[in-house]
Parts: structure tokens; C-alpha cells; sequence
């Protein structure tokens, strides 16, 4: 983009474009890791009454610290990672995206390094606020190599060092063993591990979480947007060290989650069991995807989140990606050439991509 002479817009940002998935309707929408199910009628009855309760209060600034909203996150993190978690454990913001930021804003120093491909914000917030950022590699069939992982952070000492896992867009989760490795290795540099766990709740391994207590260089992120189908409601947080949390406080905005976005998430919370159903419905989805995909000739590679990688198309990915587009079908062209990303949708949705596929192929 050219921007105006007049104004005067930092020199780094000139280049960049924003980020984002293209937001176009299609029939099915497959393209932004969302879950395909709305909230409930029952879910949708609680998160009004709880606005209700909330709106006539909203001359009032909310509670600065999330108090409530950090316990319950707390409590859910607890009970699933087996853990004893606490609200001064856990941060919350909106969406994890703004937990990324905060994290570079309060800790950012000398550098920071993700293995790529991976979630690609990691990157471009280290470039909005002005962070050196390092691209560490991956095996050539783009699974995670912790020996690599370890030997780029002893040789570039980087202050945050990002993995995901699962990770996106390649679907597949980092074994706990690895990340304690890495973790060490991390820590002994003295800096943060950050591990992005936007979609453990879709994976078999055992979270990050539980190393917190005994490692408090690690930080563990999750957010509702996945497996809680809350992602319109826009909650990310984080699990750490005590320390690092009142670090956040440092560079939060003051009052940075309304009133309504608390109530909401605490009513989500309430409602996980049911939520979080969907869960198995979405990893079976997976697993006949996977088997469809395969039935076409494609390759996929080992997911353990709620979207396969897929390759082995006889064009370029940009081309096959509009051809489904219109047919209805929107998934992700992530930049790799030969490569694509679809979310696990809904039933119809599922049905229509592999109708979609099997008619182009
Ligand atoms: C790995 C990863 N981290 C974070 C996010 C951002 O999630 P949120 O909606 O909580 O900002 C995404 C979204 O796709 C993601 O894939």
C-alpha cells in the first residue's frame, strides 16, 4: 500500500498489510478454526440474563483485576490439568491475541523465535511493536524438531521463544517430554517459553500447564475461542507464574475487559460440560475427514486440533482454494504452496467440502 506523505506512520509498519482471513459468506465456513456450533438455546438464555444483570450496572467501570472471571478459569484449569491453579496464576484478556501482545509489550527485550510454519500473529506482533523476530525451523515434512528448537535457542538466546500445540496450521501437537526439554533449555537462557495452546482442548497430550509450578519461565496460553465455541465473545488468558501475571498488570489497559465480556465467559464456564461435548463430536469429524481426504488420493498430516494440512492436489493451492470458494466451501490458503487448511465443520459442512472436492479433483 502507499501510504500519504502527511502521514506519519512508523517506517516498519509501511510494508505490512493487516492480518486476517478473508471474511466472505460462504455456505460452509471453514476457514478460521472456529467451532461450527453455536451456543445452545439454554446457554443463549443464560448469556442474556447475565447481560441483563450486567446492563444496569455499566455506568460503572468492570473490575480492573477479573477476579471472578480468573477463578473460574482457574477452577477449569485445575480440574483439567490435574494442577493446583489460582487466580493470581491466570491472566485474561480479549481473545489471546491481545495476551500475545502483552506479553511482548512487558517482556519483549532482546528477541523473540517460533518455529514456522506455526501461528503466524506470533510474528507479526513482534514486528508491530518492535521486536527483532527469529524463524526457527521445523523438519522438511514441517513436524516439530525439538533438537533444533534446542540448539536455535542456545545459539540466539531469544527473550520469548514461541511454540503451538497444537500447532496451527499443521495440526500436530508437541509431545510433553519435548516441551519439557525445551523448557530447560529455555530457562537456562534465561528467558519465557511461551507455549500457545489455543487448541489443547482437541489434543490427547498432556498440557503444558503442569509445568508451570516447578518451571516459572514457562507460559502456557489458551483461549475460548476453540473447543469453548466462544470466539465472538473474544477471551484469551494465560496460566503462569504469579510473577509474570502481575507483570501483565504492568501493560494492560486499565479496565481492558468490559463488564460484559466477564459475564459471558463466567456463564460459558458454567456451561462447559456441554460446551465441551462438542469437543468429541469434532475429533470423530476429524478422523472421518481424514479417512475421506485419504480416499481422494490427498495427504494429511497427523492433526490433533480441530483443522487438517492436507496436500497431494494436482494444482496450486491459491487455485484449488477459489474453485471451492465457488462452490461455497471457504478453508485457508496458509501461504504454503501446496498445501491447504479446513476446520472441522458442521455435518453439512464437512459433507459439502468433500462434495466440493471430489467434484474438482
Ligand atoms: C495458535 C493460535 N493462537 C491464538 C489464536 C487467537 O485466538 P483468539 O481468538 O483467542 O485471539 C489462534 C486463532 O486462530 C491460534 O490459531
Amino acid at each position: 500500500m502507499i501510504w500519504p506523505n502527511w502521514l506519519p506512520l512508523r517506517k516498519d509498519l509501511q510494508e505490512l498489510t493487516p492480518y486476517g482471513a478473508p471474511q466472505v459468506h460462504a455456505e460452509a465456513a471453514m476457514n478460521t478454526n472456529e467451532n461450527p456450533y453455536p451456543p445452545s438455546p439454554t446457554l443463549q438464555a443464560a448469556i442474556v440474563q447475565s447481560v441483563a444483570e450486567i446492563a444496569v450496572t455499566l455506568n460503572r467501570y468492570p473490575d480492573r483485576e477479573a477476579i471472578k472471571l480468573r477463578e473460574a478459569l482457574a477452577v477449569y484449569i485445575s480440574q483439567t490439568s490435574h494442577i493446583n491453579c489460582r487466580a493470581e496464576n491466570v491472566w485474561a484478556a480479549n481473545g489471546s491475541n491481545e495476551i500475545i501482545q502483552s506479553l511482548f509489550l512487558a517482556f519483549f527485550g532482546r528477541s523473540a523465535m517460533g518455529f514456522i510454519p506455526s501461528y503466524s500473529m506470533h510474528a507479526l506482533i513482534a514486528k508491530v511493536v518492535g521486536t527483532k523476530w527469529i524463524d526457527g525451523e521445523r523438519n522438511a515434512d514441517l513436524t516439530f524438531n525439538v533438537d533444533i528448537a534446542i540448539s536455535d535457542v542456545s545459539k540466539y538466546k531469544p527473550a520469548l521463544t514461541f511454540i503451538t500445540t497444537p500447532n496451527n496450521p499443521t495440526g500436530d501437537a508437541i509431545s510433553f517430554k519435548d516441551i519439557s526439554r525445551l523448557a530447560e533449555a529455555v530457562g537456562a537462557e534465561g528467558g519465557l517459553l511461551i507455549v500457545d495452546e489455543a487448541y489443547a482442548e482437541f489434543s490427547p497430550e498432556k498440557s503444558a500447564t503442569t509445568l508451570v509450578r516447578d518451571n516459572p519461565h514457562v507460559v502456557v496460553i489458551r483461549t475460548m475461542s476453540k473447543a469453548f465455541a466462544f470466539a465472538g465473545a473474544r477471551l484469551g488468558y494465560l496460566i503462569a507464574d504469579a510473577a509474570v501475571v502481575d507483570a501483565m498488570k504492568l501493560v494492560r489497559l486499565p479496565y481492558h475487559l468490559s463488564a460484559i465480556t466477564q459475564a459471558t465467559a463466567l456463564v460459558a464456564l458454567d456451561h462447559r460440560a456441554e460446551l465441551l461435548g462438542n469437543v468429541t463430536k469434532l475429533i470423530n469429524a476429524r478422523t472421518a475427514l481424514v479417512t475421506e481426504l485419504g480416499a481422494l488420493g490427498l495427504t494429511c498430516l497427523p492433526s490433533a486440533a480441530n483443522f487438517i494440512l492436507f496436500s497431494g492436489f494436482d494444482r496450486p493451492a491459491p487455485r484449488l482454494w477459489s474453485q471451492l470458494l465457488e462452490r461455497g466451501v471457504l478453508i485457508r490458503d496458509v501461504g504454503l504452496s501446496s498445501h491447504l487448511r479446513v476446520t472441522v465443520g458442521n455435518e453439512a459442512e464437512n459433507k459439502a467440502f468433500i462434495a466440493a472436492l471430489t467434484q474438482l479433483l
